[in-house]
């Protein structure tokens, strides 16, 4: 393979908030990758280390080509330069337009179980938040339109978070679904935030809709929030970019983000993504294809050798979200004393507004640690199973 993502590296040492473990703990919870960004990624931010001067940046024209180009050739969107923003990150863009497009007290929907930090954006900005809870059939998700027309209904409700794809369950929402979402949005005048963080990692064969493509709804309510950082693992550079083709939503958010002081660049950050989206599509399509064997592997081994798991399948993102129902009803508990126990650290499903039986696993990992991380969740569902007793 051109690229070796079965290689180890060493992170211990780096800062990095994933590997801030213990002895041999194998951390895979936060969302980063064990692997090495796209070699284009890293000479680019070579190069422009070699020159010794780290001054204020401005944002240079091929960072719009780069993402308007990118957009285009893989995902069929012809956005325009004039739509596109400069931002630090993309909880940066959400919090501050949940405070500039609320006032105190008001709604704003999020389909749970979905990323815990939606919840902070809302509620550290003074807004509440509305669960239009995904529903559960046929081992995947779907969303309940019945429900999320009567919280859209409700005059308090100015906003929705949509996770597209979606974090932590891995759908990738159909044309359809978005259609539906965009005019109920436009009949109930509700604003879209459609976080699209996890675009880009999808199984082979499998493409995300961008939410503001399916239809004039979705592009007058639709504010979009892209980057780089989860697909080719950069997300210590700090850059992303939010798409809004309505002027007068355009206007609030670069009002937002820069009230905030969120939409300047570091020196590094227009570099890496302008090399990451001009350069970087034959390292990702090898590093999706490396992904989804990881979840093939995942799966097989989990179904046939801890068959009280239940992994609930998914086209995108590098997470597991799996049912542990059949072990624990407790998953923090599960996962303090697994952590504790086995040395295997993953995320606590409880914290996405999961029902107390859900996991979430990244295996973004060369496949020997992704292999010993899953030994070490049959030991400890063995230690369950031996005790009888439900942790
Ligand atoms: C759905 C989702 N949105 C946003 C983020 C974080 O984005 P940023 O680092 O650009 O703030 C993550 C990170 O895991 C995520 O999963």
């Amino acid at each position: 393979m051109k690229y070796d993502f079965d290689r180890i590296i060493d992170r211990r040492g780096t800062d990095s908030v994933k590997w801030n473990i213990q002895g041999d703990e194998i951390p895979m919870w936060v969302a980063d990758m064990d692997f090495e960004t796209a070699p284009a990624v890293s000479q680019a931010i070579a190069d422009r280390a070699a020159h010794p001067i780290y001054g204020y940046t401005m944002i240079p024209d091929e960072w719009y080509e780069a993402y308007i180009g990118w957009w285009m050739d893989r995902h069929n969107y012809a956005m325009k330069k004039e739509w596109l923003m400069f931002s630090t990150g993309i909880i940066p863009t959400i919090s501050s337009c949940v405070r500039k497009l609320t006032t105190p007290n008001e709604n704003v929907i999020i389909q749970t179980p979905v990323y815990h930090i939606f919840f902070n954006s809302i509620l550290n900005n003074g807004a509440r938040v509305l669960e239009n809870r995904l529903v559960m059939g046929d081992g995947t998700y779907s969303m309940d339109f019945e429900d999320l027309e009567k919280k859209m209904s409700d005059p308090q409700t100015t906003l929705m978070i949509l996770c597209n794809p979606h974090n932590p369950c891995g759908r990738i929402w159909s044309r359809e679904e978005l259609r539906k979402v965009a005019s109920l949005a436009d009949r109930y005048n509700v604003t879209v935030i459609s976080d699209e963080i996890h675009c880009d990692i999808t199984a082979p064969g499998y493409k995300y809709v961008p939410f503001g493509s399916v239809s004039e709804e979705a592009r007058a309510v639709s504010i979009t929030c892209i980057s780089p950082t989860k697909t080719f693992n950069i997300a210590g550079i700090q850059t992303s970019a939010v798409c809004v083709p309505d002027p007068v939503k355009r206007h609030k958010v670069w009002r937002a983000i820069n009230t905030d002081e969120v939409a300047e660049p570091s020196c590094f950050a227009c570099t890496a993504a302008i090399a990451a989206f001009r350069e970087g599509e034959d390292w990702l399509d090898s590093l999706r294809a490396y992904v989804y064997e990881n979840r093939k592997f995942a799966e097989m081994f989990i179904n046939k050798r801890i068959p009280e798991i239940k992994v609930i399948h998914g086209n995108a993102t590098y997470l597991i979200w799996a049912d542990i129902g059949g072990l624990s009803n407790d998953s923090t508990a599960f996962c303090r004393e697994m952590r504790k126990e086995a040395g295997l650290y993953v995320s606590d499903g409880s914290v996405f507004g999961g029902d107390g039986s859900y996991i979430r696993v990244n295996i973004a990992c060369p496949r020997d640690i992704l292999t010993e991380g899953l030994l070490r969740l049959e030991k400890f569902a063995k230690q369950i199973r031996k005790k009888d007793r439900h942790v």
